[in-house]
């Protein structure tokens, strides 16, 4: 198991500090910016359907659930498509209204999931077309879909789902690209300028993780906190659910994830010292009104911690701790925000003494109802 940690003291650190590399595999053969090349070998017998369909929905659980989350924004930015993102445990209960003409997607970095499978049978039986976007090469889910693109990540053992998230992302971000070029919804120059930054998000992760440091100092600090919030706007809203969800697996610390605008319909009634209220406020079209929330968090004396873009001064000045990550493309975001926050709850987690890897009454994949 040493040999298989590769020096790390736990699967979710070293599946952590992977990323780079394993965004950089998702891309590879796929992704060449500088001919404008974007090709992904499951989705070339299917573009036309995905092209012309009416509806988007995508189901999953979990963490794959938020990277969903992330692809509605990714879609509907650039295929101008509507997209819904469904838990694949509501959706097959619901009697929900499917058609031929809706393009399902399903996410698992398992492939097992019982849900999202029967989510994926339901949609089947209604005549939709189903693509997977798993990790497990010839899983259930794979199996079960009628085309798909594998996340290549490799085998992630961490019970805290990392670096299947950032291939997630990464591949549902070269679909909306394809897409929405497809459909003509975004320019050449456009395209051309997205898949060159998407390129560069490898490197970017690269120098997100050097804060390392930084980030466990700010653990140490909060390691005794009993409540969490995580705030988020735009993109940066479901890395807040991430953020959270992280947090409560591993670390067994109550965490929210919330849209940082829905703060004052309710959770700003829990701020106070005791508070310690994580915002992601890079430098984007929400950017503002993210800092007027932190604003209102800081009038109730609730302790930030924020994650920014390098060199933002504004929030400095109202933040307790600033983490500073590389600057990118609004809808690349994610892919460099949710880092810190992994490493927060890792830090957070291994000073309470949790079992990182496996906590409590989780298990990897629920293969069960
Ligand atoms: C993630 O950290 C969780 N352990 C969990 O939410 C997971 O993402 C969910 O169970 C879905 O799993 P899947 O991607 O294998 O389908």
């Amino acid at each position: 198991e040493a040999i298989e940690k590769g020096g790390y003291e736990h699967f979710m650190l070293k599946e952590i500090n992977e990323q780079p590399r394993s965004i950089a595999d998702c891309m590879r053969g796929r992704l060449d910016a500088k001919n404008g090349r974007l090709v992904l070998g499951g989705l070339r017998d299917y573009l036309n359907k995905f092209q012309n369909a009416e509806r988007i929905i995508i189901t999953a659980c979990g963490t794959s659930w938020h990277a969903g989350l992330v692809a509605e924004y990714l879609f509907e930015e650039f295929a101008r498509i509507p997209v819904e993102v469904e838990y694949a445990s509501e959706f097959r209960y619901r009697n929900p209204v499917i058609s031929e003409k809706d393009f399902v997607i399903a996410i698992s970095q398992s492939g097992e999931t019982a849900d999202t499978l029967a989510a994926i049978e339901l949609a089947k039986s209604k005549g939709a077309t189903i693509f997977g976007v798993c990790n497990v090469v010839g899983s259930s889910i794979a199996r079960a879909t009628h085309a798909g693109s594998y996340t290549h990540a490799g085998p992630e053992i961490g019970v805290a789902s990392t670096k299947a998230f950032t291939a997630q992302i990464s591949v549902l971000a070269m679909m909306a690209l394809k897409l929405g070029y497809q459909r003509g919804t975004i320019s050449e120059a456009r395209y051309m300028h997205l898949l060159a930054e998407l390129e560069t998000i490898p490197s970017k992760v690269e120098r997100a993780l050097k804060l390392n440091d930084k980030i466990k100092e700010i653990a140490w600090e909060y390691k005794d906190s009993r409540n969490f919030l995580y705030l988020g706007r735009g993109y940066n809203f479901p890395v807040a659910l991430e953020g959270a969800l992280k947090l409560k697996e591993i670390s067994y610390i109550h965490a929210e994830g919330y849209p940082a605008a829905e703060m004052k319909h309710g959770p700003i009634a829990l701020i106070d010292q005791e508070m310690p209220v994580v915002f992601i406020a890079t430098k984007d079209s929400s950017y503002e009104k993210v800092v007027s929330n932190i604003q209102e968090v800081k009038a109730r004396k609730g302790r930030i911690i924020a994650v920014v873009t390098e060199g933002d001064t504004t929030v400095k000045h109202m933040a307790d701790h600033t983490i500073e990550i590389p600057e990118t493309e609004e809808a690349f975001v994610p892919l460099l925000s949710v880092i810190p926050l992994q490493q927060l709850s890792y830090h957070i987690a291994v000073m309470r003494g949790c079992n990182v890897d496996q906590p409590r009454n989780l298990a990897k994949s629920v293969t069960v109802e």
